[in-house]
């Protein structure tokens, strides 16, 4: 495990030896630019489908915590990365309404119970995290014990447009057609639900927090599919209202909010008073701090299919993407989106390896800031 003797007091009055990535989101100076790879435990990892076979199903595997913790430690012990994510899923928020998911192999997942009408919404519980959800914050304080005090931790909820998405759809959408037609057709409703979904996120969040989080981060994988007056009041309004409740209660812990095909309103995302934000790679860097003009920390932004090109691709493409942040603080380095399943392991230790040989240029030294 790679780690730095400059430690200094984190969010969580927390003294971690490798808080790179907690002071990158400070926008406060670095020697190399931190990175972590959204989906870092996962399928790609041999190490992870032995674990994954051994708990059974998907869902067996979130809510062992010995073994979420085993996964989660896994892509730490294979590179050298600068933060550790919690091992769990988005969807967890809705089962816990009474949805009831599954995961079909191959099939992605599902809901037995998807919302219907407006009075399935208004008979939504509130999930208590201690409660139906303890599940996931005994993960968060097993791995937080395993870690000790070698890397941050970052805890994840979905966004509500996204959430809503798999609620209304019943699974994955392709063509969004039910949550549309609702969002056109009665967005009172949908705001009801969004309302409902941001009070849950946002315990949950407190709660990982709480159980040993020192970063979160809002997964916004599909609020790229709307029209922008529609992401403003069904995405980004919902995703105002849980940075605001976050940082009412937690104002030291950093935020960072992710809207997948969302590089038009970066600037807007950036007002939210959020910390960071994932940029996907569809946006170049310099443009996106060109639009976030110092407000914010930047987190991405390679594309994930990068990964199946040659090392040497792979490097050039590293370089163009910490070339294009440019010098200086406020850059995280990570996949504009999650590895994907068929990635060769070894590809993603080049890239590990590359941001760390090439990542140092882009950084002013102690030494040479006084110099
Ligand atoms: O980043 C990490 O390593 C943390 C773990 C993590 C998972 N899901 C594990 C997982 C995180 C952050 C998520 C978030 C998530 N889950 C999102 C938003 C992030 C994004 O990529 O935009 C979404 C949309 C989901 C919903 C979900 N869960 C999908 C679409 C799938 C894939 C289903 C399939 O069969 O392909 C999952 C399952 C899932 N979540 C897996 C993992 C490792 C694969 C499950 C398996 O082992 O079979």
């Amino acid at each position: 495990m790679n780690t730095l003797s400059t430690a200094s007091a984190p969010s969580q009055g927390r003294i971690l030896d490798n808080d790179l990535f907690l002071r990158a989101l400070r926008r406060e100076n670095v020697e190399r630019t931190p990175t972590w790879m959204m989906r870092q435990a996962g399928r790609y990892l041999p190490e992870y489908r032995a674990t994954r076979a051994k708990a059974g199903g998907f869902m067996d595997l979130c809510r062992n915590a010995e073994l979420c913790c085993e996964v989660t430690l896994q892509p730490l012990e294979r590179y050298g990365l600068d933060a550790a994510i919690l091992f769990s899923d988005i969807l967890t928020i809705p089962d816990a309404m009474g949805l009831g998911l599954s995961f079909a192999e191959g099939e992605g997942p599902q809901f037995a119970r998807p919302l219907r009408n407006a009075a399935d919404i208004d008979a939504l519980p509130d999930p208590d995290p201690e409660g139906e959800l303890r599940y996931v914050m005994n993960a968060v304080r097993t791995i937080r014990g395993a870690l000790g005090s070698r890397l941050p931790l970052i805890g994840f909820a979905g966004s509500p447009w996204t959430l809503a998405t798999y609620m209304v759809e019943g699974r994955g959408g392709h063509d969004f057609a039910k949550i549309k037609a609702l969002a056109y057709e009665q967005p009172e409703v949908l705001d009801r639900l969004s309302a409902k979904l941001a009070k849950s996120v946002t315990q949950y969040l407190l709660a990982q927090v709480a159980a040993g989080a020192d970063a979160l981060m809002v997964f916004d994988t599909w609020g790229g599919v709307l029209a922008p007056s529609l992401y403003r009041r069904h995405s980004l309004d919902p995703m105002r209202a849980i940075v605001a409740g976050l940082k009412a209660a937690a104002p030291t812990v950093p935020v960072i909010l992710f809207t997948k095909n969302g590089g038009q309103y970066l600037s807007e995302m950036a007002d939210t008073g959020c910390d960071g934000l994932g940029v996907d790679w569809t946006t170049d860097l310099s443009v996106a701090r060109e639009r976030v003009a110092g407000r914010v920390a930047l987190q991405g932004n390679l594309d994930p299919t990068t990964l199946f090109a040659s090392p040497e691709r792979i490097r050039a493409e590293v370089a163009r993407v910490l070339q294009s942040y440019g010098a200086g603080p406020g850059h995280i380095f990570n996949l504009g989106h999650g590895i994907l399943q068929q990635t060769p392991p070894e590809h993603a230790g080049v890239m590990i390896a590359a941001v760390r040989e090439l990542s140092p240029a882009h950084h002013v030294t102690g030494a040479a800031l006084k110099s």
